[in-house]
């Protein structure tokens, strides 16, 4: 099978498109026919292998021998291995898998869910990561409830949009931050207030938010708590911000009311029922910017590592 590995730690000319075997699945996995995958945030900081403790995952000194990128995927399941239960082959799934960037990857059956069927395999593979991320910080971490003010920093990449359109279903009144060219799309999904960052800083305005859902960390926690109501929330899901602030994010909670409230999200296939529900009643849709084929998943990194993605950047397999 076609499949891109990384060979190194560096910029977007580490990605190679290789000949592999097609993997077996164990017990409780799933080998899925990948017909479209998507790159999030933390791959292209795998890509670097900044921070440091990303290279747990991906491998010291280097990455692991055919290691292959990506995660999310969208696509048909091939084979099953002992005690699946949920899937059979034939069936469309979407969700995570090891290795997305190929023919064929592997997946645990609990991190799968059927494909939401108003969706193309495209669409399906923008959501996995990027969504569960806006779903459990903004219902779980956040505990958004109707009536309340969110703000999302960050409106725009790739959970930006999936966090303004659930922070929406979940009843709140949303305020986007986004740079002057995303105004428009930030808007058109729902945001009822959109702040553009190049020309007005949130952090200094006269409105307070119930729930700060931080998807960048470009301002101090000081600066970002000032802006919160005094019970209020902040969800700092940044990586780009790195651990240090996300640490401090929460350190403060000891001194303050206002509480911050750090989490890892993972792919679950109780997640991706929630968002099919969604998805399904069109309360949520992915925003694409840019499709590539699987053999220029090499620019694909390289135009995420710009930072400024509109949406989702997907792989057509
Ligand atoms: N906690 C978790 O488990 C978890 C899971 C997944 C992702 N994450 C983290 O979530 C973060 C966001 O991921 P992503 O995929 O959305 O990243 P992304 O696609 O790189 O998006 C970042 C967005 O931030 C915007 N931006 C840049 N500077 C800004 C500023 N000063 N103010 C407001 N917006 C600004 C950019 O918009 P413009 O182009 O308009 O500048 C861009 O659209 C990452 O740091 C990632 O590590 C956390």
């Amino acid at each position: 099978m076609r499949a891109v590995i990384q060979t190194g730690y560096g910029s977007a000319d580490v990605m190679k498109l290789k000949e592999l075997g097609k993997p077996t699945p164990g017990d409780g996995e799933v080998l899925v026919r990948v017909l479209a995958a998507s790159l999030a945030a933390g791959e292209y900081f795998g890509m670097r292998g900044k921070p440091f403790p990303i290279r747990m995952y991906i491998g010291f000194p280097k990455p692991k021998k055919h290691f292959v990128v990506g995660l999310d995927c969208a696509g048909i399941v091939e084979a099953v291995g002992p005690n699946v239960s949920r899937f059979q082959v034939g069936d469309e799934v979407y969700g995570e898998c090891r290795g997305s960037c190929a023919e064929y990857a592997l997946a645990k059956e609990g991190g799968l869910a059927p494909k939401p069927a108003n969706l193309s395999f495209e669409q399906a593979a923008a959501v996995p990561t990027s969504a569960c991320t806006a779903l459990l910080g903004l219902r779980d971490h956040g505990k958004v409830q109707p009536g309340q003010k969110v703000l999302i920093n960050g409106a725009s990449g790739g959970v930006g949009p999936f966090a303004v359109q659930i922070a929406k279903a979940l009843g709140a009144e949303v305020t986007g931050v986004c740079s002057t060219r995303n105004v428009e799309m930030v808007r058109s999904i729902g945001a009822d207030y959109v702040i553009d960052y190049t020309k007005e800083d949130f952090t200094k305005g006269d409105a307070r938010y119930d729930v700060i859902m931080d998807n960048v960390g470009s301002h101090s926690l000081s600066a970002t708590r000032r802006v919160l109501t005094p019970n209020g929330l902040h969800v700092p899901s940044s990586g780009h911000a790195g651990m240090g602030w996300v640490i401090a994010a929460s350190l403060a909670g000891l001194f303050v009311r206002q509480q911050a409230a750090p989490f890892v999200a993972v792919t679950t296939t109780e997640s991706l029922l929630a968002l099919n529900d969604l998805i399904g009643a069109g309360t949520v849709a992915p925003v694409i910017d840019r499709t590539f084929r699987l053999g220029e998943t090499a620019e694909a990194f390289a135009y995420l590592d710009e930072g400024h993605a509109r949406g989702k950047v997907v792989i057509a397999v």
